[in-house]
């Protein structure tokens, strides 16, 4: 048992856009963030991770970068940044910054030069490649967010590959000064005193040599075909992450998670191995594709809670002796937990607890997105106009507009899956926009915020907030927590959830309800043995006799006697 802080530490994300505007202008912003501080305190997290807050032109609310070392004008200032750090450390908060660099903004000065001309000492810092004799696209990969991944660029006749959108041109890694540029700009800002790095992507960096087109069967001359085989977990990115490693992040005492789209349990082993020296841990996704279908995201499907948790099972067992797992149900890019795996209605406060308690309970860094501690549901909006992210809006043309998909199959799936169910403005209070801003919101607040917010949260003594609040002052007493082996337990019943961890000579039982209904639980006898209740989402001790059934959604952990 290697201690580390990474490992005891529970991290809370911040999406700056939705979280606090301090000035009106409808945006969230940096001064926001200060003001909420105390909030953060309260709760108790040792991390905060902010999504991009660098200046950006916002085709991907941050995620497209124009300069990496100045703060987007929306937000604030460095001032107002480094007022932020100096109250986040104050508090005993680290700050962890996101790290876009897979990609960056087609207006950074470093795309605007490489777009001038072949020969401009830039043009080798994005990827470039001319088209076919009779007009075809370089190769026939698809952009993570609809149509090609290429875009012609009349000045050089030639096209750029950008993975995500056409202003998020890819940054070319094969090009060590490029990297040495890119070691730079993280130096920079570890040097004021950053704590972490939340890498975006970061298993996107190395694409296979000569980027082959997909070849799959069935394929036409122009059918576009994804091509994450040849850019995700490519041939150079742990060489590169070593390279990093080496000439960056060992020199700090930093946290780092990787998000890692497409990584396998081995990848993530490569990737987090400590011996390795790449990065602490990863964001993996196959729990994410639990209810995706053959065509991916969008084509809604059931999930159910054997699929889930054989993923989560895996993971746990796969990274159980090398590596480290991050614990997550949602982010800024996926829906709302409670509504994706709980229930959002009757038992919206109990489900939102129990799947809390998985969170903490599973080895691995628990990361809360915010609001998921007041118990943040998805929004459904009636009209396409509503919705602003550039993901959305563009599947939308090409399913829709484009290629004459039902307009009511696909607002649901938006519904569903959508990644402005998380955008939405945080809810304070039961004010006008929900506390959120004077102004008009750059983003609809969601109907519900009236009863679901903060101060709501604060005012009742079991609220979701209290309860997370719990989760992570329990994770400080007990060890066990973090670093106690998992084991699967009742691997057969198909809507509990139950696992032991175990460290030296103590033994914590967990069993979560996924459904609505009371379920039954037979466990092995010698696990029957209880000697207390750690925590448990209906309160209070419950009589030894009831014991074994477990009510709507019920989480509870016991202790067991050894
Ligand atoms: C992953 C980020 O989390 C997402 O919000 C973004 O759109 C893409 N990477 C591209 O940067």
């Amino acid at each position: 048992m290697n201690r580390a802080f990474w490992k005891e530490a529970v991290v809370y994300q911040i999406y700056p856009r939705s979280f606090q505007d301090s000035n009106g202008d409808g945006i969230g912003d940096l001064r926001g963030i200060i003001s909420r501080l105390d909030y953060l305190q309260k709760l108790g997290v040792d991390v905060v991770w902010l999504s991009p807050v660098y200046k950006s032109p916002n085709d991907d609310n941050g995620y497209d970068i124009s300069d990496y070392q100045d703060i987007m004008d929306e937000f604030g200032t460095l001032a107002d940044w480094e007022e932020l750090l100096a109250g986040m450390h104050e508090r005993g908060i680290k700050l962890m910054m996101d790290l876009v660099i897979n990609h960056s903004s087609d207006e950074h000065a470093w795309f605007v030069e490489s777009r001038s001309s072949k020969d401009n000492p830039y043009r080798d810092y994005y990827i470039w490649r001319p088209g076919g004799p009779n007009g075809e696209l370089p190769n026939n990969w698809s952009s993570i967010f609809s149509g090609p991944a290429w875009e012609y660029d009349e000045k050089t006749d030639e096209y750029y590959l950008h993975l995500f959108s056409r202003k998020q041109p890819d940054l070319n890694w094969e090009n060590p000064k490029l990297r040495e540029e890119l070691y730079k700009m993280m130096a920079f800002w570890l040097d004021k005193g950053v704590d972490g790095l939340r890498m975006d992507v970061i298993n996107m960096i190395s694409k296979v040599e000569g980027l082959p087109s997909v070849t799959h069967e069935g394929l036409a001359p122009g059918d576009l075909a994804g091509g994450g085989e040849y850019y995700m977990n490519g041939p150079r990115v742990h060489e590169f992450l070593q390279e990093m490693n080496r000439e960056v992040l060992s020199k700090y005492d930093v946290m780092t998670v990787g998000e890692t789209p497409g990584a396998s349990v081995e990848d993530a082993i490569l990737y987090t191995d400590e011996d390795r020296k790449e990065l602490q841990m990863v964001f993996q996704f196959e729990h994410m594709d639990v209810d995706a279908g053959p065509t991916g995201k969008w084509e809604v499907t059931p999930w159910n809670l054997t699929k889930l948790r054989d993923i989560l099972h895996k993971w746990q067992v796969g990274l159980a002796e090398r590596g480290w797992n991050s614990l997550y149900l949602n982010n800024h890019d996926q829906p709302r937990m409670v509504s994706r795996f709980g229930n959002d209605g009757k038992y919206r406060v109990l489900s939102a607890k129990m799947l809390a308690t998985l969170l903490h309970t599973l080895k691995g860094t628990p990361y809360i997105y915010q609001g998921e501690e007041i118990g943040m549901t998805n929004v459904k909006f009636p009209a396409l106009e509503d919705y602003k992210d550039i993901e959305i809006l563009n599947m939308y043309r090409e399913k829709v507009t484009e290629g004459g998909a039902d307009h009511d199959v696909i607002l649901n799936a938006i519904h569903v899956k959508g990644r402005d169910n998380a955008r939405t403005p945080m809810q304070w209070n039961a004010g006008e926009n929900a506390g959120f801003t004077t102004g008009t919101p750059w983003l609809k607040v969601n109907p519900n915020y009236t009863d679901i917010n903060t101060e709501q949260a604060l005012a009742d003594p079991d609220s979701v907030f209290y309860y997370y609040q719990q989760l992570i002052a329990l994770r400080k007493k007990h060890l066990i927590m973090v670093y106690g082996d998992y084991e699967l337990l009742l691997p057969e019943n198909e809507y509990v959830y139950a696992y032991s961890r175990t460290l030296k000579n103590e033994k914590w039982l967990v069993l979560l309800n996924f459904s609505d209904v009371p379920q039954e639980v037979e466990l092995p006898e010698e696990l029957a043995a209880v000697n207390g209740v750690i925590v448990g989402n209906y309160g209070g001790e419950q009589p030894a006799e009831e014991r074994g059934t477990l009510r709507p959604y019920e989480a509870v952990v016991y202790s067991l006697k050894s």
